[in-house]
């Protein structure tokens, strides 16, 4: 069954906010997304960890049910798993609209893109910092979107890699040689600092924890802010 909440096209130009969970208020977890929706967020991004891929860990499929049915932006699911292709099915019916996963985990790639998209999701691949571009790039034409990391992923909160910055140019200029109509997306310590540049160098999705949900302006402001408005 395609999703219900698919992400924007591709093919539109602009800059889509997905502001990460991970950075909420976990005592108020449904009001926090609420608050985001109302402040303009584009897209929900939730962050999966195991404790084996990443040094830590955070929530599973329930809790993407429960907020399912209190918001209807498009879930952006980040899988930090050796073994995500386990939990594709899962977080699909808990109503993922996209679930992306990394090149370094131990899933079969190509098969748990395929996996991803016969559940009704769009499919994303990410890498980790000490991961080249070019790992990704036999399966352009497999994904809807590309996450580069700008963090050793595992905690929000973390200083942002300028030196990421030329991954996220060489996989744009990948993108639009492969024609396809694919998300750059960048995650990891991005806010009003450094989004600009992000933007410059090709993305065009920001995952933003802590700069939206501690803003001290507010969400609101932190997203419109982000957005470069
Ligand atoms: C890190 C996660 C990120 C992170 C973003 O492993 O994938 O989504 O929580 O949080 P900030 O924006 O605080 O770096
Ligand atoms: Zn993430």
């Amino acid at each position: 069954m395609p999703s219900l909440h698919p992400l924007p096209s591709a093919s539109v130009p602009g800059v889509l906010i997905a502001p990460s969970l991970l950075a909420a208020d976990f005592t108020r977890l449904g009001e926090e997304v609420r608050l985001i929706e109302a402040g303009g967020a584009d897209i929900l991004h939730v962050d999966v960890m195991d404790g084996h891929f990443v040094p830590n860990l955070t929530l599973g499929p329930p809790l993407v049910e429960s907020l399912r049915r209190i918001s209807s932006l498009p879930f952006d699911v980040h899988l930090m798993l050796t073994n995500p292709e386990r939990f594709v099915e899962p977080f699909a019916r808990a109503g993922a609209d996209h679930i992306t996963v990394h090149v370094e985990s131990a899933a079969p790639l190509p098969g748990v893109l395929d996996a991803i998209r016969a559940a009704g999701c769009t499919a994303g691949l990410s890498v980790k910092p000490g991961t080249p571009a070019s790992a990704v790039l036999p399966y352009l034409d497999k994904v809807e979107l590309v996450l580069v990391m700008t963090v050793e992923p595992g905690f929000g909160g973390q200083s942002f890699m300028a030196d990421m910055l030329p991954k996220i140019r060489e996989l744009r200029a990948a993108i639009t040689a492969s024609g396809r109509a694919v998300h750059l997306e960048v995650d990891g310590g991005v806010g009003p600092a450094n989004a600009a540049s992000v933007v410059s160098a090709g993305a065009n999705m920001l995952v933003a924890g802590t700069s939206v949900f501690r803003s001290p302006a507010g969400a609101s402001a932190a997203i419109r802010q982000l957005r470069g408005g």
